[in-house]
């Protein structure tokens, strides 16, 4: 937590999230037109909002920058929302699981079965039957146990998969502030075993591979790193087309895009990272390749809002504390929860957006632990008991990587405002939730 006094609101990430919903110049933050402090009045507080207007922009804006012939899938783990997964498949995401629970939401979604890809390095034999079951066809392969699984598989119920080996590039891939590449990892298959992974499969007939998948971390604000691992991705498919004779027609480069969600963050440059991208698929286009980008953070991110409520003020030591009705519990990433450095969260007060920001606050949650804090040093504008504060860029990694069951508080409600109108999109916990499943 930075020790000297931020003002989240003037921050240039804070100003161009508050331009993407319409807010940069308006007294109170507002989502499609509606103003957050509305959307609390009538579901409640704390709330997570979203404006489906935006999360249509970001989605066609990438698909505008990328181009007919690069596909873009969501990565439906950055948010787990019915309501949001179906606004991107209708602009016409595919979409990219990591569970049975995402698959499921993705078939409620509308996607079909055999149009996902299912990811993740621990997918157990049980749920890689009930995905085939399912209708699952294309699987993300993190090792040469889980391929040769797999295999089982497949055979058991006679069909025939496809694969994509994730590889774990050992040199250009370590972009993003959580990396999940470079070194050994737990995910992928190690660059130098690729070959003989394909080669295990040569001899067998239900599973074909079909093509590699990298993904290097997420919250990557370096394009040119992006470029640098879908760079040596395609350098890797050709050494090995040429060393095995295996085509290798589908090409994923991951995800990743960085979102900014702290004071401080850049923007992500997707018009360097697709003319790069444009600029291999030239290099390795041919009849039958498809190549694609997965994203979960760069499309949701902006467009969600957790807003929470001050419920007490006080001073201790000399200090002003903002005591919220919501914290680590519903929003773990905007409490630093997750990062080694803690950085001060977009946090803005939600009805003064332009106000003078001249009290030095504390703010924190209303758990049992010093970890639920949002910050200690903020300037914001003067805030009573009652007042609400928006953390903005929350639309991602929300409530899903939150802590919600400690201290046993009812998740929050979360609403999405779409042409002037705002619903309920997944309904608040109730009290009595923390006796769901429990035997004395
Ligand atoms: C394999 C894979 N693909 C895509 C994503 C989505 O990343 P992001 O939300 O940063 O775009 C993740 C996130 O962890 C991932 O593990």
């Amino acid at each position: 937590v930075p020790a000297a006094p931020l003002d989240p609101a003037r921050d240039p990430a804070a100003r161009s999230l508050l331009a993407e919903l319409g807010s940069e110049h308006t007294a109170d933050l507002r989502l499609g037109g509606v103003a957050a402090i509305d959307l609390v009045r009538e579901f409640g507080s704390p709330l997570y909002a979203y404006d489906a207007a935006l999360l249509r922009r970001r989605a066609r804006a990438v698909q505008a920058a990328l181009g007919p012939r690069i596909g873009l899938l969501h990565s439906i783990k950055a948010n787990p929302s019915l309501a949001l997964a179906s606004i991107l498949r209708a602009c016409g995401c595919g979409a990219e699981i990591a569970s049975l629970g995402e698959l499921h939401l993705a078939l409620a979604a509308g996607h079909a079965a055999k149009d996902l890809r299912f990811a993740g390095p621990g997918k157990t034999d049980a749920e890689l039957h009930a995905a085939v079951h399912a209708g699952l066809e294309r699987f993300h392969v993190e090792s040469a146990d889980e391929l040769l699984a797999l295999q089982q598989v497949a055979a058991a119920s006679g069909r025939r998969l496809e694969v994509a080996v994730r590889v774990n590039l050992t040199q250009s891939q370590r972009a993003g502030r959580m990396r999940m590449a470079g070194s050994g990892a737990r995910f992928g298959v190690d660059e130098a075993e690729a070959a003989a992974l394909l080669e295990s499969c040569r001899a067998q007939d239900h599973v074909a591979v079909i093509g590699l998948h990298s993904y290097a971390g997420t919250q990557n604000f370096d394009a040119e790193r992006f470029v640098a691992g879908a760079t040596d991705l395609c350098a890797l498919a050709e050494r090995l087309r040429r060393d095995t004779g295996w085509p290798l027609p589908e090409l994923n480069f991951g995800g990743g895009f960085g979102s900014p969600a702290f004071v401080g963050d850049p923007q992500f440059d997707l018009d360097a990272a697709a003319a790069g991208l444009a600029e291999l698929r030239a290099k390795h286009d041919g009849a039958g390749r498809s190549f694609w980008v997965e994203l979960g953070r760069y499309l949701t991110g902006p467009c969600g809002v957790y807003l929470c409520t001050v419920v007490r003020k006080k001073q201790s030591a000399g200090r002003t504390h903002l005591a919220l009705d919501g914290g680590m519990h519903h929003a773990a990433a905007a409490a630093g929860i997750g990062s080694v450095l803690r950085s001060a969260p977009l946090l803005v007060h939600a009805t003064r957006l332009q106000a003078q920001a001249d009290e030095e606050v504390a703010v924190g949650g209303p758990l049992c632990t010093p970890l639920d804090r949002f910050g200690d040093a903020l300037l914001l504008p003067h805030s009573e008991t009652g007042d609400l504060l928006a953390v903005l860029g929350a639309g991602a990694y929300g409530l899903s990587y939150s802590p919600h069951s400690f201290l046993s508080h009812p998740t929050p409600a979360e609403a999405l405002v779409e042409d002037g109108k705002a619903r309920v999109i997944r309904a608040r916990g109730e009290v009595q939730d923390v006796l769901r499943g429990q035997r004395p």
